[in-house]
């Protein structure tokens, strides 16, 4: 279970699910291990991701890097529970991800993870509060319960005053506060975001960060983003760095 060597904090977590770090009590949320994916392509066979082991605790705030087609995003879905390895190991809160059954699966995935996207996948015929009420629907919250934390998801966002607007009536950066929001209706333990602030100018990306420590700092969401921007990856405690679908190093920021 334990790595040849502990060079840093991430390694050290793997060598138990409770342990102390500083003052507080950590706890590992997830964990994968030698994970693999390859997608067949015809008779051709892509390997994406060749054996990654990660461990991530409540309170971790990871950047991934690396190079376009580094297997990034890929990786981030599997983290996700978006996407299933084709082998190794994805324990989340202590559960084997490939043992669950499909219904098991979508709950655990609504109930602790939150992800955002690059470009938002908002549903553009509904309001901002109706694709923040979307994922409570989905775990059968009920109705009054559901627009009351949709609109104090939206104003935590900044977006008090949004509530009504369809995707289309809101700039990018306010769409991605939308996604957030969203990704945090069922107060999930970890958000993971693809490239956040891809495809938004640098002061809504800046805005973007500002809630995401807020979020890690006051409400200890494990925080794993990817990201090319060397002046987003700075916000996060550690960066990932991967290429050709294997972790090259972790360091602190
Ligand atoms: N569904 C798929 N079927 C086949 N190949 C895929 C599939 N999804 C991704 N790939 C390939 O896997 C590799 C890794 O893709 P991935 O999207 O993880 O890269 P990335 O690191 O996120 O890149 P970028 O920075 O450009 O977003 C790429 O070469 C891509 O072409
Ligand atoms: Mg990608």
């Amino acid at each position: 279970m334990v790595s040849k060597q502990a060079p840093n904090a991430v390694q050290a977590a793997a060598e138990g699910h409770e342990h102390t770090h500083g003052a507080r009590q950590r706890k590992v949320v997830m964990e994968v291990k030698g994970i693999t994916k390859t997608y067949q392509m015809g008779s051709y066979q892509l390997q994406v991701l060749r054996g990654v082991d990660l461990t991530f605790d409540d309170d971790d705030f990871f950047a991934i890097m690396g190079p376009s087609g580094s297997g990034k995003s890929t990786l981030l879905h599997l983290l996700g529970l978006l996407d299933v390895p084709t082998s190794g190991s994805v324990k989340i809160d202590g559960r084997e991800a490939s043992k669950l059954s499909e219904d098991e699966l979508a709950r655990l995935r609504g109930e602790k993870i939150g992800f955002v996207f690059q470009f938002f996948h908002l549903i553009p015929t509904l309001s901002a509060t109706e694709n923040v009420q979307l994922p409570m629907i989905f775990l059968g919250v009920p109705e009054e319960e559901r627009r009351k934390r949709a609109s104090e998801l939206l104003t935590m966002v900044g977006l008090g005053s949004r509530m009504e607007h369809k995707p289309s009536e809101l700039s990018g950066g306010e769409r991605q506060r939308v996604a957030i929001a969203r990704a945090l209706a069922n107060r999930p333990t970890m958000l993971l975001a693809d490239e956040p602030t891809g495809n938004l100018d640098s002061k809504s990306g800046a805005e973007i960060m500002k809630l995401f420590i807020d979020l890690h700092e006051k409400k200890h969401i494990t925080m794993i983003m990817v990201t090319h921007d060397p002046n987003i990856a700075k916000y996060a405690h550690k960066i990932i760095r991967i290429k050709d679908g294997v972790i090259q190093s972790i360091d602190k920021t």
